[in-house]
């Protein structure tokens, strides 16, 4: 039965390539075998299927059916920080139970009670850069979506513990976005290479003590247990299973751990991107601000979320850098025809977002910065799909969009601020998001007056 092509290079070379530039590589083979590839990224297994075209995507994420599944034990890269209980290495019926359990606090009025979080988070954040001088936008956009994520997972972003666990888990992350720990994944021989064992060791003791952090506030929620609280830990505190069994401390640690990671890495990226697009282009800039404007002061949240231009503005950052740039993985089940080739049972399957997102077919010009092209035309869900879809879509996919609109139009409205460095800026593999390049460096100017929708910049 032939199988889709890929390149024939070996595999270490293959692996080396995905590690250090994957969205070219993966470019590189669109132009070399079309619709459907293969990379070895693994010498004792067998290649890894890529697709990305919207028909494709549909048919392997649409959900767990009889040829397909979305097993939680392809995300072992995962395990090391989130632990074995976490949603995304579950499957079946315990992953859907996780979901469903955590879903409601994400969604609708209650996602809704973290606007003023979110509104009074960012203006703490920014009031914090020191006027007329230069800032590293991700720290900032970091700092934010840590502290919501905190409030939304424990109830809390302030105090001496959570102070701590806010370093500590952006420590862990900054080391875990690094190069050498993304190869590690591949060559796990590198471990015991010194400096890279050093390194290894040091971010273990980091996870230590978040764990520490975290063991720490479970142990004291069950001892003072508030059944008015409504953040997501008290809501898996009060969980039991069909046994009528509570969740360990040690399921509750990696589910936390999970939210954590997940709900905030990816959402800072995102609006660092979103700033770095607005103040590069001063016509998006003064089209969002006129928008935002026109809301008046103190816009509501359900008003800024709605907003059709700041929307299109949000999307397309999402498109031309998707923070995942893979959808988590799939597996055959039965034998199944995709893109022309017949796929054996056994076969891992990967979509590729960045692809769909820079096809030309669907979104012409793809790598210039156009939000128009979602005023103009709605994409399907399967065009345009920064968070994957199915059974393992994206659970903080409304939290996150409600997150970045607030917090940008808050950002927007409230100060001037301007981009220290005008030169372009590229997407690069970070961990396991789309990062930048290089820091994207901006000056704040001073605070913003708004007012009859006209720009004048006062000092504070
Ligand atoms: C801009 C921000 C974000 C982007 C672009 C993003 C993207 C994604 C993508 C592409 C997937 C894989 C979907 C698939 O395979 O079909 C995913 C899964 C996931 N995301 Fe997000 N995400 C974002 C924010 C968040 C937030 C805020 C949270 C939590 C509050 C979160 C929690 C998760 C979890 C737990 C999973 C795994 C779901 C499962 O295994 O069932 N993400 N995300």
């Amino acid at each position: 039965m032939p199988q889709p092509k890929g390149p024939t290079t070996p595999t270490n070379l293959q692996i080396l390539r995905w590690v250090f530039s994957p969205m070219p590589y993966m470019e590189e083979c669109v132009k070399n075998h079309g619709d459907i590839f293969t990379l070895k990224l693994n010498p004792n297994l067998p290649p890894i299927v890529f697709v990305h075209t919207p028909e494709a995507m549909q048919e392997v994420l649409n959900n767990d059916t009889k040829e397909l599944e979305a097993p939680g034990d392809l995300n072992e890269p995962f395990k090391y920080l989130l632990g074995n209980n976490s949603m995304i290495l579950l499957s079946g019926a315990q992953h859907q139970r996780q979901r469903q359990l955590i879903m409601p606090p994400l969604h609708g009025e209650r996602m809704r009670n973290y606007a003023d979080v979110i509104n009074d988070i960012t203006e703490k954040v920014i009031n914090k850069q020191p006027l007329n001088q230069t800032f590293n936008v991700r720290t900032v956009s970091q700092d934010i979506t840590l502290r919501v994520m905190m409030q939304a997972v424990f109830g809390l972003y302030e105090g001496e513990r959570a102070e701590k666990l806010q370093q500590t888990l952006c420590e862990i992350l900054e080391t875990g976005s690094q190069v050498w720990r993304v190869a590690l994944l591949y060559f796990p021989g590198l471990q015991n290479v010194i400096g890279i064992s050093q390194l290894w060791k040091k971010q273990q003791q980091r996870q230590n003590q978040a764990d520490q952090l975290i063991y720490a506030e479970i142990q004291e929620r069950r001892e003072n247990p508030d059944p008015s609280r409504t953040d997501i830990l008290s809501l898996l505190m009060a969980a039991r299973d069909e046994a009528g069994e509570p969740m360990s401390d040690v399921e509750l640690r990696d589910e936390l751990m999970t939210l954590l990671v997940a709900g905030h890495e990816t959402t800072a990226t995102a609006i660092a991107w979103a700033l770095y697009w607005i103040h590069k282009l001063p016509e998006v800039r003064q089209k969002l601000l006129a928008e935002l404007d026109s809301l008046g002061e103190n816009p509501d949240s359900s008003a800024i979320f709605k907003s059709p231009y700041l929307t299109a503005v949000c999307n397309e950052t999402l498109r031309i850098y998707p923070v995942g740039m893979l959808t988590l993985p799939r597996r055959v089940k039965t034998p199944i025809s995709l893109c022309g080739y017949d796929l054996e049972p056994g076969t891992v399957i990967y979509g590729s977002i960045y692809l769909t997102h820079h096809r030309e077919d669907i979104y012409p010009n793809p790598k210039q910065f156009n939000p128009e092209r979602f005023i103009e035309k709605q994409f399907s869900p399967y065009q345009f799909i920064p968070f994957g879809a199915g059974a393992r879509r994206c659970i903080g996919l409304a939290f996150a969009q409600f997150e970045m609109k607030l917090a940008l139009a808050k950002i927007l409205q409230g100060w001037e601020m301007e981009l220290a460095d005008t030169r372009e800026v590229k997407p690069k593999r970070r961990g396991l998001v789309t990062g930048q390049d290089k820091p994207i460096q901006m000056i704040y100017l001073g605070r913003r007056q708004q007012q009859s929708r006209t720009l004048e910049t006062i000092t504070v």
